[in-house]
Order: structure tokens, then sequence, then C-alpha cells
């Protein structure tokens, strides 16, 4: 081990060096010409000319080696059950898949959407489009009919692979019926729809378009499919998130550039040992179930866990169960999830044997300091917090304990990640703030392999959305307000735009108001993400009805609520839904008709509504404060 900060200086003063001998942690068919091509800025092209394939680093290279050694392990509390799949019967099953994919015509550089329960069969299908060079797309199961009808506009897919249904908290949650009313909704079809029968719920077939799996897999027998060797810049993946548009961005992920990214964090930030076993809670529709439970487990030879089911049932010590059952190494989950488990008796956790344990990595939105000392204080072992975005598919802040384990600090994720040239700038000039100023965290370029590539068909949007924020063309911003010290440990205060995190899913407060604006008897709406103990933001709605007269009365608001409610569950799922709906009679606005969301957001944290100077009409603003502390 060496001086971490000696390290990360030679990753963004030598970038071609240091990412081209990190290049040697995965397997090349043919090597790259170059490591980094810039000739395109603020685009970044890494490895290009390389020829490589994800499914091959993830899976055929550890045959020779790991063949026996359980690769995917699945357990499922939902419906009991659980399988373990060797690195060799993994292979299998991601050939018969590819094959079914190829007798179906899904070819190179054709898009699988993919909408899937927490099932082996989704890892086969995202392995079997990266064998063949198809380009998936995981739609997060939370998600209803209207999301998933924009995804399969915006993704075009050859094929849709989806199941029955999911189940959550013991409860069945149909998908056939969301799926189909969204390909209706949708102008594209899919020529296929491939459906994983789980025996969970009757469905319908359409005929001409709909396969079974478990005929299909019969009929391909033990199918060998050969990795398509792909260029480094090769697509491998669009993953849609939200931003300040209410339009989903598909957020485009190369091959090489990823792989190598990965095996680079396995090592320098998970600490993860080939054979050893990682377990990371989160979702195969969210980016950290892609990097952390698929791929970078994977290509780093470990076994990785996947798991249907919640951390509280059947008790609260579930995850601590399945870490002891599976010797886990590595664990990775929310601060969310802490929160929740926090609120149960310890007894469940400390009777575990958790003796092979090393860390604990919580992301996906701010770690609050009683939360990080009561859950390290329980485990007796580091936890980690780490913070980055679907855009950067891997940690941007953190602590690289492989490199040097940096003292943590309370409150802060951590410091630049290797290959992240990270500055906080103040928003209006563009210059850096000094050491204890608030700023924007920016980025500049080039952003380091396993980046986002461009906006899913839309170069221009990635350019205008993450790198003209600033006067110069070559700052990318992550939307996220920072403060650095003066050792570089930076700490994040939330969204600089009106992106919310609901308990670690990133939502657009725009799509929600898309939504509740398409309930007929609503005029106008503003969503806020409010501070929420548990889940670190909650949506709140405020509506100004059509008819005034219809939300007089309490009666009347708690109906149109349920309805508008209802509304956002049924379009974009229940993780949109807002949990109030209030009524007002006018929104507060700039002069020029600007809503003042931050304002509003400030209310309903019962903090000053900031500065007011452009501020319309106070009397709107009365409205919001009296909404919140009059309807329920
Ligand atoms: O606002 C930041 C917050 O989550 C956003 C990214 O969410 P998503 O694209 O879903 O990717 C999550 C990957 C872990 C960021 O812009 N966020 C993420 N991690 C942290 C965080 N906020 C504070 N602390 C973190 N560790």
């Amino acid at each position: 081990m060496g001086s971490y900060r000696d390290y990360y200086r030679r990753s963004v003063e030598q970038p071609q060096e240091f990412w081209g001998e990190k290049a040697a942690l995965i397997d090349w068919h043919r090597p790259f010409e170059q490591v980094l091509d810039g000739s395109r800025k603020p685009f970044a092209a890494w490895f290009r000319g390389g020829l490589t394939n994800l499914c091959h680093n993830a899976v055929d290279r550890h045959l020779a080696a790991r063949a026996q050694q359980p690769a995917l392990v699945w357990e499922s509390t939902e419906v009991d059950r659980s399988r373990s799949y060797s690195y060799t019967e993994l292979h299998r099953e991601v050939q018969r898949m590819a094959a079914i994919l190829q007798r179906h015509g899904v070819e190179a550089g054709d898009r699988v959407l993919l909408y899937m329960p927490m099932i082996p069969e989704a890892v086969f299908g995202m392995l079997a489009c990266a064998r063949i060079g198809a380009i998936h797309s995981v739609v997060f199961g939370g998600f209803a009919a209207l999301s998933l009808a924009t995804r399969i506009d915006d993704a075009r897919p050859k094929l849709i692979l989806s199941s029955d249904a999911g189940s959550r908290a013991g409860r069945v949650v149909p998908y056939k019926p969301l799926l189909d009313e969204a390909i209706e909704r949708a102008t594209h079809k899919p020529a296929a729809v491939l459906m994983v029968d789980r025996g969970l719920h009757p469905m319908q077939p359409v005929a001409g378009r709909d396969l079974d799996y478990a005929t299909e897999r019969a009929a391909v027998g033990d199918a060998v499919v050969p990795c398509a060797w792909v260029d480094a810049t090769h697509p491998s993946y669009i993953l849609y998130t939200s931003g300040t548009t209410g339009r989903p961005k598909g957020v485009q992920r190369d091959t090489g550039g990823y792989a190598v990214a990965l095996a680079t964090s396995m090592r320098d930030i998970f600490c993860g040992r080939p054979g050893g076993t990682y377990f990371c809670s989160s979702d195969i529709g969210w980016v950290v179930g892609h990097s952390y439970i698929v791929y970078g487990p994977l290509i780093h030879g470990m076994t990785t866990v996947l798991y249907e089911g919640t951390p509280v049932r059947p008790d609260a010590g579930i995850l601590w169960r399945l870490a002891e059952r599976h010797r886990a190494q590595v664990m990775f989950s929310s601060p969310t999830a802490v929160r929740v488990l926090k609120k149960f008796a310890p007894e469940l956790m400390r009777q575990c044997d958790l003796s092979s344990l090393e860390r604990l990595f919580l992301a996906g939105e701010p770690l609050d300091e009683p939360t990080a000392s009561w859950i390290s204080g329980m485990l007796g072992k580091p936890v980690v917090d780490n913070y980055w975005q679907t855009e950067t598919g891997w940690p941007i802040l953190g602590i690289a304990a492989g490199v040097e384990a940096l003292a943590p600090k309370a409150g802060s994720p951590g410091v630049a990640m290797p290959g992240y040239k990270v500055s906080i700038l103040d928003e209006s000039s563009g210059r850096p703030v000094p050491a204890g100023e608030k700023g924007v965290l920016a980025i500049d370029w080039p952003l380091p392999p396993g980046c986002m590539q461009t906006v899913w068909g839309d170069d221009q949007r990635f350019v205008d959305t993450y790198w003209s924020n600033f006067a110069s063309a070559q700052v990318y911003s992550t939307f996220d307000w920072g403060v650095a010290d003066e050792q570089g440990y930076v700490t994040i205060l939330g969204r600089t735009d009106d992106v919310i995190n609901v308990a670690g899913h990133r939502l657009g407060t725009r799509e929600i108001e898309e939504s509740i604006s398409s309930h007929a008897a609503v005029a106008e709406v503003a969503v806020v993400g409010a501070a929420d103990a548990v889940k670190g933001q909650q949506a709140v709605a405020f509506v100004v009805p059509r008819d005034a007269a219809r939300t007089a009365d309490a009666q009347g608001r708690t109906e149109l609520a349920a309805q508008i409610m209802q509304t956002v569950q049924v379009q974009l799922g229940a993780v949109a839904r807002p949990a109030r709906v209030l009524f007002v009679g006018m929104l507060p606005k700039t002069r020029s008709g600007k809503l003042l969301r931050r304002s509003i957001q400030a209310l309903c944290e019962q903090r000053a509504p900031g500065d007011l100077t452009t501020l319309e009409d106070p009397a709107a603003l009365e409205q919001i404060r009296s909404a919140l502390a009059e309807q329920p």
C-alpha cells in the first residue's frame, strides 16, 4: 500500500498511463490503440480499438480457476426459495438465454429491455445481452406503465424480457398487465416479449408476440454461443434516470472503460477478494445493482448474492443472516435500509456470526452521522459512505482503503476517487470556491472510464445538460451542492436541480408533476422533496384545483388527494407516489412565472423561505404555509 494522495495525483495528472495500466485487470481479445481519445470533447472515448466483452470478463474468463465456485446466489424471502449457480452453471444459463435472444433476431447493437423482478433470469438476461453485443436497458420493477412506455419509445427494444410478477413484502405484484399496457401506449412495438413464468400470477399471452421462457430454454438445449468481441466503446447498456425535465435520460455506458473502472473499484474501494462473497441489497433496476450486484463482483471473480425481499421480512435480522449464511466479505446497502433497521431491536443482528464481513458500503443518499455511528458500532466494522450517480457508474467520492485506509470524516462520503478531478465551483462565476464554502460539485474533463458516454440517441442533450453549466465547456456538473475541507473531504448538501431522492430512489419532480397534471381536476401543481427522517426525502405535491369548491372541505380534499396519488401510482409506479397532496389557490412564482421551488421546499422543512425579491405575490407563500399547517 502506498499513499493515496500520490496514487490519486497520478490518476488525474497522467490518466493515459494510469488507466493504461488498469486495463490489464481485464481480458482483451485485441489490445486497444489509444487509452483516451479526446478528439471530440466533452466526449471521451476510452480504449478505442480494443476488442473485449463484458460477459467474457464476468463469466468465461473465470471458468479455468472457478468452475465450481458459486457465481450467483439467489435468495428470495418473497417466495421462500434460494438457488445457487456456479460459474459453470451461470455460463450455461447465459448461453441459453443468448441463444433464445438470437433465435428471435436480436443482434449486436439491438436493444433488449428488461422489466424484471429480482430473479436469476434477470442476471442471465443482462449477461446474455453483453455476450452477443446487444444493449440492455433494465427498467426498475417499481415503475408503472407510463414510465415504461416512455422508455420503450426511447430505447426501441427489439425484445422485452419480463415475468408474470414480482413480489413486495409478501404481496404479488403482477408485471404482465403493466407491460401490456405500456406496449399498447408506446409507439414502438417490440418484435417479441419473452416471459419468465414464475407461477405467481396468471398470464394472457399475446399470440405472435409473447414467448415462454421455459419452452424456449428447452428448445435451445445446451446451446453454445460464443462471446461477440466488441469495440471498447460499444454501448453495453442504457439506464434511464431522472433530471430536470419530465423526459427521462438514457444514460449510455460503454464496454471496455466500464469493465476497467469496475475492476479497479473492486480492488481500490471495495477491497473485494476473488473467491469471496459480495452482497449488495440494491435492485438491478438501479445503477448500484448494475455495477455491484452484476458486473463488478463477477468481473472480480466473486460470488454475488441477488436478494429478492425487504430488509425487515420475515424480520429485521434477514440481511445479516444472509450475510452469515454466505460468509459475505463485502456488503453494500443504503442509508434508508439502515435507518429502517435502527427501529428494531438489535438482538437479531447480534446473533449472527459476521466474522467474514470486512466492510459495509452505503450509498445513494446522504448518510447522517447518527445512522453511520449506530451501524458501525453494531457491526464493529468500517462503514464506508460513497457518493456517485447513475451517470458515473462507480464512486466519485469515497475512501479507497485498498490503496490507503484514510480516516473517514463524519458526514462526508470521503475524497475524490481515482480519475475524478473534483472541484467545488461558484454557481454563477464558475470559479472554485475556498475550502469550507458551498458550491456546485463539478468534475473536469475527462470523466474517467466507466462514466456515461452520452445520452442515448441525443449527443446534444449530453452536452447541453451536463457540460454547459459553467463558462468552460469542459466541466461536468453533478447537480449536487458540496463543500470541501482543506484535506479534500467533500460533504454533499443536496441537489441543485429538481431531482429528489426518496429512500435512495432518484426521482424527477417534473415527471411527477406531469403525471399529476394529467388529472382532469388539476389546474397547476408543484412537487418538492421535503426532508424525511427515514427515507431522506419524501415527495409533497401542492395542487391548485380547477374548481376550488371541490376542495373546500376536508372530505373533498381527502378524496381528490387519494385520486391524485392513485394517478401517479398507476402511471409512474408506487415509488413516485407523493406522500402528501395539499391544496392551494395559487403557487408562489417569480414575476417571470418561474416556480419558487426552493422556497416551497424550505417551508415544508420549517426553514426560512430564502430570497423572495422576485416573488410576484407573497400571498402564495402564505397559502403554502397554511396548507402545511392545516391539511393532513
Ligand atoms: O444527489 C446525489 C445522491 O444521489 C444522486 C445520484 O443518484 P443515482 O443516480 O440514483 O445514483 C446513485 C448511485 C449511488 C447524487 O447526485 N447521492 C448518491 N450517493 C450519495 C448521495 N448523496 C449523498 N451522499 C451519498 N453517498
